[in-house]
């Protein structure tokens, strides 16, 4: 102390404070006995949980690069397709609600060509969400509905990517001629080897003659996640998959309830060719394509070898409009069962066969079912009855099925309770222990929605370091937590593109980022062990969590530690029960030098897990944790 008085001389109180809360605190003491197993840690305990919320899917993962493909989402006609004339082309745009290609699409939009030619051609623009990514030497995948009056039959439709500087054609593809007919035109554009991948570039659309053209559906991709048609951003789901998820939690959220019952998530509207999805409006304020549909989230969950939690509706609107429990409800529990069919029918069955219609014949494996989401919130007090109409509906038909209750429910089996927190990071370190004494003969626990919410649009580490010590107490008590999925997972970060702060994953069109609390996520999840094993800690102050696992097979002992003071924290950790232990262990570890540090879109990598190994370690060793850090040991004990 006497040094650091010395050293202070001079400055002001605060700093001098600040200094002296930086000292390394006395040291902690850590016993884990690796022989004591106390029980299994869920093997489904980290996953995914996933809504259309902030541009997740359109303008996120779900890789379209056209926006309002089927001109629903806008205000005006022109709001997100602008006319372009070029040279001295005339002609003008307007939506059409008089003729479209499908009962789904019954409306257009109709350009009124009235002077063009090849040269000088007359057509739209769609700047795409907030830009269109184009790399060199990649071909992009298209289509697009279309028809033409008698004096525009013949019209060629050519559709390219321009750079928006300098109106470069980047990429383009000429379709044959229109007929008067509704028909679907599929094409092709590849990019050259010049020039850098830049999201500055818009789609353009022309028509070369006069008359009147109608187009619906425009469609652009480019390569794709797996190359999937009609699939998801790579770089995004190679961010998905590094947080190893065992689950994927879908369709919401307030997205499956929507704010009235015909604005529900209501999957046969989803399925099949795009031209038969009608789309719906989100409650989060804008349009959903549908191109991510109840098909196309199980996909995702092959790709990424991940189970799903398939949510289906429960009769409850946000907009306190529910469904009576008793006949009113049963077409809605109908929905439930066919929907549940649709995933795990062979084709012999009603709506397994409309899957393999759809283009995937084998049936998806499916072990949990949600019932509603957040039903808390239904004012009327109705969930009780539609919960248990639903469940003795699908139990009855489905008894394998583990099903999920939005809220406790009195007087009917509840096999697993979904639980939502939102909270800051300090009233997270008061509740670690939350389960630690909960109900062991109740249902089990999912953790279905939970996030520190600190720092937009995406956490902060101070953030990071509230979810990671909430991860050790999900650990510890993962017996009865058998599923656990932060949210919201991902937001668009352009202006407008951002409904709920704290996000886990940022993006905008040409690139995308992990918060810490990503981070955080990544370094749980991907180093957990298959039990927890006893322990003690002593003489730590109330700003350090731990969570210590084992997986016997692997000889591995996996320490997480978490240091949520700006105080680094000696600790003394002897491991018994073991025969011996390695002398180095695998340190990953996540710390900044303020909770206030964070990644952005323009700085992605300011905060990142560094691996290391660490010498010295042994049946006694002492490890001294920065402030402000998350780390994983990874111990080997035989
Ligand atoms: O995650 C954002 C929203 O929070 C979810 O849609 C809803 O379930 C919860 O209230």
């Amino acid at each position: 102390m006497m040094r650091v008085m010395k050293f202070a001389m001079g400055l002001g109180v605060a700093a001098l404070l600040s200094m002296v809360a930086a000292q390394a605190q006395g040291p902690a003491t850590l016993t884990i006995h690796a022989d004591q197993p106390l029980h299994k840690v869920s093997p489904t305990l980290y996953g995914l949980m996933t809504e259309e919320i902030n541009y997740s899917y359109d303008g996120g993962l779900y890789a379209e690069m056209v926006q309002d493909r089927t001109f629903l989402s806008a205000r005006s006609d022109t709001e997100n397709w602008i006319p372009v004339a070029m040279g001295n082309a005339r002609g003008s745009v307007a939506r059409d609600a008089s003729t479209g290609p499908s009962a789904a699409l019954p409306a257009s939009m109709k350009i009124t060509v009235e002077q063009a030619d090849k040269a000088n051609a007359f057509g739209l623009r769609n700047g795409g969400w907030w830009g269109v990514l184009v790399k060199p030497e990649t071909t992009y995948t298209g289509s697009v509905w279309a028809k033409a009056d008698k004096e525009g039959a013949g019209a060629v439709v050519k559709v390219s990517l321009v750079a928006n500087d300098t109106g470069k054609v980047l990429a383009s593809a000429t379709l044959p001629a229109l007929t008067g007919d509704w028909k679907q035109y599929s094409f092709t554009m590849k990019t050259g080897a010049s020039g850098a991948a830049s999201s500055a570039n818009q789609i353009l659309l022309t028509v070369d003659h006069p008359g009147n053209v109608w187009l619906q559906l425009l469609s652009v991709f480019p390569p794709t996640y797996k190359n999937r048609a009609n699939g998801n951003r790579i770089d995004l789901m190679e961010k998905l998959a590094a947080m190893h998820p065992a689950f994927l939690r879908f369709p919401g959220g307030n997205y499956l309830e929507g704010n009235t019952i015909p604005d529900r998530f209501d999957w046969k509207r989803t399925i099949g060719p795009l031209v038969d999805r009608p789309g719906h409006a989100s409650p989060w304020r804008y349009h959903s394509s549908d191109g991510m549909g109840l098909l196309e989230f199980l996909e995702w969950c092959e790709d990424l070898k991940m189970q799903p939690v398939l949510a289906v509706y429960a009769g409850y609107s946000l907009q306190q409009q529910f469904v009576k429990p008793g006949p009113d409800l049963v077409p809605y529990v109908q929905d439930a069962l066919d929907e549940i069919e649709y995933v795990t029918g062979d084709a012999s069955t009603k709506w397994g066969a409309e899957r393999a219609k759809d283009g995937h014949p084998a049936p998806f494996a499916l072990t949990y079912v949600e019932i509603g989401n957040e039903d808390f919130a239904d004012g009327s007090g109705s969930y009780n009855g539609r919960y248990a109409q639903l469940y003795d509906a699908i139990k009855a038909k489905y008894p394998a099925l583990q099903l999920i209750a939005t809220t406790p429910v009195k007087g009917h089996a509840m096999d697993v309770l979904d639980d939502h927190y939102y909270k800051r990071a300090e009233q997270f370190f008061g509740d670690t222990h939350h389960y630690d004494n909960a109900d062991r003969n109740g249902p089990k626990i999912f953790v279905g929605e939970w996030a520190t919410r600190e720092g937009t649009p995406t956490p902060n580490m101070g953030a990071a370091l509230g979810d990671a010590a909430w991860m050790t107490g999900m650990e510890r008590n993962s017996d009865l937590i058998v599923l656990a999925s932060y949210a919201p997972l991902f937001v668009n970060v352009n202006p407008g593109g951002m409904q709920w702060q704290s996000n886990l994953i940022g993006y905008n069109a040409a690139s995308s980022y992990g918060s810490p609390s990503y981070y955080a996520q990544v370094l749980f999840a991907g180093h957990v062990g298959t039990e927890v094993v006893a322990s003690e800690l002593k003489d730590a102050g109330d700003r350090l969590f731990y969570s210590v696992t084992r997986d016997p097979a692997k000889g591995i002992v996996t320490l997480k530690l978490v240091n949520a003071s700006s105080a680094a924290q000696e600790l003394r950790i002897s491991v018994d029960g073991t025969k011996s232990v390695g002398a180095s262990a695998k340190l990953v570890q996540l710390s900044a030098g303020s909770t206030a540090a964070t990644n952005s879109i323009f700085d992605p990598t300011r905060v990142m897990p560094v691996e290391s190994t660490v010498k010295g370690v042994g049946k006694e060793f002492t490890r001294t944790l920065p402030g402000y850090s998350i780390e994983v040991l990874e111990i080997a004990a035989q």
